[in-house]
């Protein structure tokens, strides 16, 4: 075998060529077509343009092109703004510390310019014609006269042609307009006043005119999380919170529906993403993710945007205060007491007992305080089930029923949920999971490392009453379910089971974390909401949760049902007895 050797010329230390270091920050800054196309529109947005007209070709890497109406670019300062470190943006670091425009480096034209053939085009409102300018790797062209109407278009075409290794990293061609997708609907999320279109090979794509958030939000995300979702509106202490927080309906298994923008631009942040994750901690299963779309707002000098060379983080000088904001701000919002109960039930609350009896704090509490109630020794003929019966269903959520101490509210999900893990653990503590095979087998689509986990835990899905064998590359099929969970979402079952094994292994799983797993497993096979259910399913539930241990709260801590006591309803209608 031939070791490799690393040469390492001794060289004199010297300044690189311009172009050089252009590429070298390019690497920084220019990652896809999707990351050119970000800094080609936050230069129109920091232009003050109202509409911004996107062409792709080829998922970008041939061809893309921002054509905006903003203030233009003067001829004579064409050539500098391909320069490095050339702005109108800021000019001392007081502007940088305080910068309220998306861009600020200077940088993001020469780079791009760099390793792409460039043109740009612009006129301002005063000129008197536009003018043009062609760059490619290090030729800068001449700047001459062009007719156009006032604003700039930049084309960008054959990315990286003269960077071939990094070519190379470049994806398919619907992996790259995907990403291309994705920062166009961030950035046209954070500007509804702005109008916006997309056309991908010669085809429209998308299209939003000026509109209000709500609108834009609708017309980006779709109604998924405009119908399941509480506006948010919170302002303290210098910051604004506005935007959407999506309701548990609107939770998704992956985290790909939060957007969270900082001064009007798209950030990942870890001070605001735990602070969301602990506003949500009461409401929604560890494994469920929020969908949000929030927007932060705060004096630019309390946050420093150049952290990252494509500013998608931040750091905030009080970021304890921007955790507690954030954290206050949604929990606001998303109690359910807060924000759905009517205005006179809202009155009557302060300090009464129902805003106790419906709070999400104390389940337990109420729960004991009723057993020991209903287990007090009725007389004989009185004598009716603890949770009464079924007189309805409220909005396809709750199941209202009558018992003797006055009316019951359940949630039917959180109770069906628990009953079933109760048994599928008692099952498994017994050793026998009641299985059935299914007469449709569900088959989901797997990556290699979930076909891994499948192979190598066949034991411990045996276990836990399922049977997935491999179908193909990318392909699992469950055969075999535990009986109780059959008629759920297998597949989604299958996926979360696969999920937890793959994370934590077979041992941690059966064990130190069963619970988790049982419940997840339950959460796909309990009823839905707005599932419509007859009497008798109502009340076969009522008497299910009264055998069921545990049945006082489901299996993420909320509870499953409350009592509101006759003198409960009296004291609400002010009502002597
Ligand atoms: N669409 C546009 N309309 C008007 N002026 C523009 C436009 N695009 C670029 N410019 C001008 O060109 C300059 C250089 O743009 P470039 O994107 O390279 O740097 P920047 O936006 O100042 O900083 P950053 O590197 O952080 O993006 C800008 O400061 C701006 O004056
Ligand atoms: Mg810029």
């Amino acid at each position: 075998m031939r070791a490799i050797l690393y040469t390492r010329a001794v060289r004199s230390i010297r300044v690189l060529p311009d172009l050089l270091v252009s590429q070298i920050a390019a690497g920084a800054v220019v990652e896809r077509p999707a990351s050119v196309l970000k800094e080609l529109l936050e230069n129109s947005l920091d232009a003050g343009a109202r509409a911004i007209a996107v062409t792709l070709d080829e998922g970008g890497v041939r061809r893309i092109q921002v054509e905006d109406d903003g203030a233009g670019i003067a001829r004579e300062e064409l050539p500098l703004s391909l320069a490095r470190h050339a702005t109108s943006k800021i000019t001392s670091l007081a502007d940088l510390e305080g910068v309220a425009t998306l861009g600020f480096r200077g940088e993001a034209l020469a780079s791009i310019a760099a390793v792409s053939r460039l043109s740009i085009s612009s006129r301002k409102t005063q000129a008197q014609h536009g003018s043009t300018l062609r760059a490619e790797g290090a030729d800068i062209g001449e700047v001459e006269p062009a007719a156009r109407a006032q604003g700039t278009t930049v084309t960008v075409e054959d990315l990286y042609f003269n960077t071939p290794a990094r070519r190379k990293f470049l994806k398919s061609e619907p992996t790259e307009f995907g990403h291309c997708d994705e920062v166009f609907r961030r950035v046209a999320l954070a500007h509804p006043q702005v109008g916006f279109s997309l056309r991908h090979n010669g085809r429209a794509s998308r299209h939003v005119r000026s509109q209000t958030l709500a609108e834009r939000a609708t017309a980006v995300l779709g109604r998924e999380l405009t119908d399941a979702s509480v506006a948010i509106e919170v302002g303290a202490g210098g910051m604004t919170l506005t935007g959407l927080a999506g309701t548990p309906q609107a939770a998704q298994a992956r985290a790909d529906s939060q957007y969270l923008f900082v001064n009007g631009r798209y950030v990942r942040d870890r001070v605001i993403a735990h602070a969301v994750r602990e506003a949500y901690a009461e409401l929604l299963h560890v494994e469920r993710q929020p969908a949000y779309l929030l927007f932060l707002a705060l004096d630019p000098r309390t946050v420093d945007v150049n952290v990252h060379p494509a500013k998608i983080e931040v750091r905030f000088r009080d970021s304890r205060a921007v955790h507690q904001f954030v954290r206050h701000a949604l929990e606001r919002v998303l109690s359910p007491s807060a924000a759905h109960a009517p205005i006179a039930y809202a009155t009557v609350s302060h300090g009464a007992g129902v805003q106790a009896a419906f709070s999400l704090a104390q389940p337990a509490q109420a729960y004991n305080a009723f057993m020991a109630a209903a287990a007090a020794p009725l007389p004989a003929a009185e004598q009716s089930p603890p949770l009464g019966f079924a007189l309805g269903q409220l909005h396809g959520i709750y199941i209202l029923a009558q018992n003797e101490a006055g009316l019951v509210l359940v949630d039917m999900h959180a109770a069906h949920e628990r009953i079933l893990m109760e048994r599928l653990k008692s099952g498994i503590d017994a050793g026998e999971v009641a299985r059935q095979r299914l007469l449709v087998p569900a088959v989901l689509s797997a990556d290699a490392l979930d076909v891994a986990a499948a192979e190598e835990n066949q034991e411990a899905l045996d276990q836990l009453g399922l049977e997935i064998v491999v179908s193909g590359p990318n392909e699992l099929t469950v055969r075999t379910a535990p009986a109780l969970l059959a008629s759920g979402d297998i597949a989604a079952l299958a996926r979360s089971v696969l999920h937890e094994l793959r994370e934590f292994g077979a041992a941690q799983v059966l064990s130190g974390r069963q619970n988790e797993l049982l419940a997840t497993m339950a959460c796909h096979a309990a009823v839905r909401a707005h599932r419509v259910l007859s009497a008798t399913e109502m009340n076969a539930l009522l008497r299910e949760m009264e055998e069921t241990e545990r049945s006082g709260s489901c299996n993420h801590g909320r509870p499953t049902w409350y009592q509101l006591t006759m003198a409960d309803l009296d004291k609400l209608f002010l009502r002597g007895r």
